[in-house]
């Protein structure tokens, strides 16, 4: 059963996202928060068991009244779908599957009259290996196209130059029995790198901006950005000890993930997005703050949003983790705080312990959407949707899960149906949807959750709402509180105009916390609480925040 909680929502205005009525002091995507739509699993308005771009069309008021302000949609390209449209075969076209242009564009005009922006997935680092690019490349070794990808003899008879490996396992060049050379890709053989070393495919991916910007695109998610380049004298990589999931040697990526060209080319790239009003949010893997830093740019003239996906490997509910992450985030730059994708297990199986796990999920809401910086939602989250991972080999579709079973199961799990309504199939699809729905979706749906002011549907819009109006949530500066406290995560968010204390109980006891409300420069007396998960009655007690298990406070405060 569910554990009732109460939710105290004061003082949150409606959800106003017209972009003339928002604070103009902020780019417009610092103020914003992103939903990620995986297009396949998100609505199928045809019910070939598929989603669609009409799909998406006809929630868009599902999205405004959530209060998102812009929508990253995974790749909705012409693809054979090898790896679910990460592997495109025109980049200046819809997959029927998903509809056609006609139905894009009318997308973007429906998105942009609520007030919300579109961006699109730009897999720049590969095409499909059946892109006509690809397929003349591969005809001779004398085609025009040849150089677009990266060709290389091998080192010998059956060996390839060298020895990476492919990040679905294997090694990362396959063999063109025809023209008797090896081309080279980072993900599977189905994916060939593109050669950016070659000035013509620059200016046919720089074009791939313009074309999208004349579709009313508004920025675009940089897939694997990491690996544009490669050492051009392909030196093998250094193994180190022990294996991987697919049972190939541990490897460091030292000639072929972030080289130094990257920033070179994402400056130029930015120019060419700058000069559209488009922006670019970047799948930017790294292992440490000073690595993220690069991403912005010496003169913040790359990536606007380069996602910290440092923050996304806690995998657990710590406070000391979390503290320090946000911390180091803060001192990279703008931060872009992402707590789950398509690639990853979803954030409620994450954190959830089994027995809070709903008060666990508005616990990690409200750390996400009250830190300073971007956030980025995940499609479902909002709702408390699970992962779970095929039970059988043979049911996987997601080809790392078929390559690395039973080590490694693939991402399935996290790209279910979205769940609209305990009707069959969750309401996705009245066809058979191509994955099967969550068990979950009887309790965990947007229509059931609509109706229940506890859900965590209704909590995510409380924040939603409460982030939008205030001050101090959308430009205050973060200072944390009590950075010895190992239960509570607290911080105040301080603008000129306001002030808000952000009180988190990530732990499953009850909690006592007490600001140092004089150093905060606020009477403890006065505080108003906006938004709360506290079971009972949330309440200072002698300028104490009392806290019951994983339960979130927020509260403005006064002299
Ligand atoms: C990152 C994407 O998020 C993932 O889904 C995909 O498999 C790889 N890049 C290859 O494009």
């Amino acid at each position: 059963m569910r554990k009732s909680l109460l939710l105290a929502v004061l003082a949150v205005a409606a959800v106003v996202p017209a972009w003339g009525q928002k604070q103009q002091s902020a780019p417009w995507w610092q103020h914003a928060v992103f939903y990620e739509i995986y297009p396949r699993s998100f609505a199928d308005s045809n019910q070939d068991g598929l989603g669609d771009l009409k799909g998406i069309t006809a929630k868009l008021d599902y999205l405004h009244q959530l209060g998102v302000d812009a929508i990253w949609i995974s790749p909705c390209y012409p693809s054979p779908q090898y790896d679910f449209g990460y592997d495109v075969a025109d980049y200046e076209n819809i997959d029927p599957m998903y509809g056609t242009l006609a139905d894009f564009d009318k997308l973007a005009r429906e998105a942009h009259r609520r007030g919300i922006r579109v961006i699109m997935d730009f897999v720049l680092n590969h095409t499909s290996s059946q892109h006509p690019w690809f397929l003349q490349s591969k005809s001779s070794r004398s085609n025009p196209k040849r150089d677009w990808y990266i060709w290389r003899d091998g080192k010998g008879a059956g060996q390839p130059p060298n020895n990476w490996q492919s990040d679905f396992g294997g090694s990362a060049w396959s063999f063109d029995a025809a023209t008797k050379q090896y081309y080279y890709h980072y993900f599977e053989a189905q994916q060939p790198d593109l050669n950016w070393r070659n000035p013509a495919v620059e200016a046919a991916m720089f074009d791939v901006t313009r074309f999208w910007h004349r579709h009313g695109v508004d920025g675009f998610r940089l897939d694997a950005v990491d690996t544009l380049f490669e050492d051009p004298a392909l030196r093998d990589n250094p193994t180190l000890a022990g294996k991987n999931e697919f049972g190939d040697a541990e490897m460091k990526n030292l000639y072929n993930d972030k080289l130094e060209e990257n920033h070179a080319e994402l400056r130029k790239l930015r120019q060419v997005t700058d000069a559209n009003g488009q922006i670019l949010i970047g799948e930017t893997w790294t292992d440490s703050i000073g690595e993220l830093k690069t991403y912005y740019g010496a003169h913040d003239d790359e990536i606007q949003m380069p996602m910290d996906f440092m923050f996304t490997t806690i995998n657990k509910i710590s406070v000391s983790e979390f503290r320090r992450q946000i911390a180091l985030a803060e001192s990279a730059g703008w931060p872009v705080f992402v707590i789950g994708n398509h690639d990853m297990a979803r954030s409620y199986t994450r954190y959830g312990d089994g027995q809070h796990n709903e008060a666990i999920a508005k616990l990690m809401a409200a750390m996400q959407l009250t830190l300073r910086g971007t956030p980025i939602l995940y499609y479902g989250e909002e709702i408390g949707m699970e992962t779970h991972q095929p039970e059988r080999k043979e049911d996987v579709k997601d080809p790392l899960g078929v390559s690395g079973w039973p080590q490694q199961k693939g991402r399935d799990g996290e790209r279910r149906p979205m769940q609209w309504s305990a009707a069959e199939n969750a309401g996705f699809t009245r066809g058979t949807p191509w994955l099967p729905v969550d068990a979950g979706y009887k309790t965990h749906n947007a229509a059931v959750e609509d109706r229940d002011p506890q859900s965590i549907l209704s909590f995510y819009r409380s924040l939603l709402a409460l982030r939008h109006t205030s001050f101090a949530l959308l430009d205050g500066d973060y200072l944390p509180l009590d950075e010895s406290n190992a239960q509570v995560l607290a911080y105040a968010r301080k603008s000129a105009k306001e002030s808000i204390v952000v009180v988190l109980n990530f732990s499953a006891a009850p909690q006592s916390f007490a600001p140092d409300w004089k150093a905060l420069g606020a009477d403890a007396a006065k505080t108003e609480v906006l938004l709360s998960t506290v079971e009972g009655t949330s309440s200072i007690k002698d300028g104490k925040i009392q806290l019951s298990p994983f339960s979130v406070c927020i509260a403005r405060l006064h002299k």
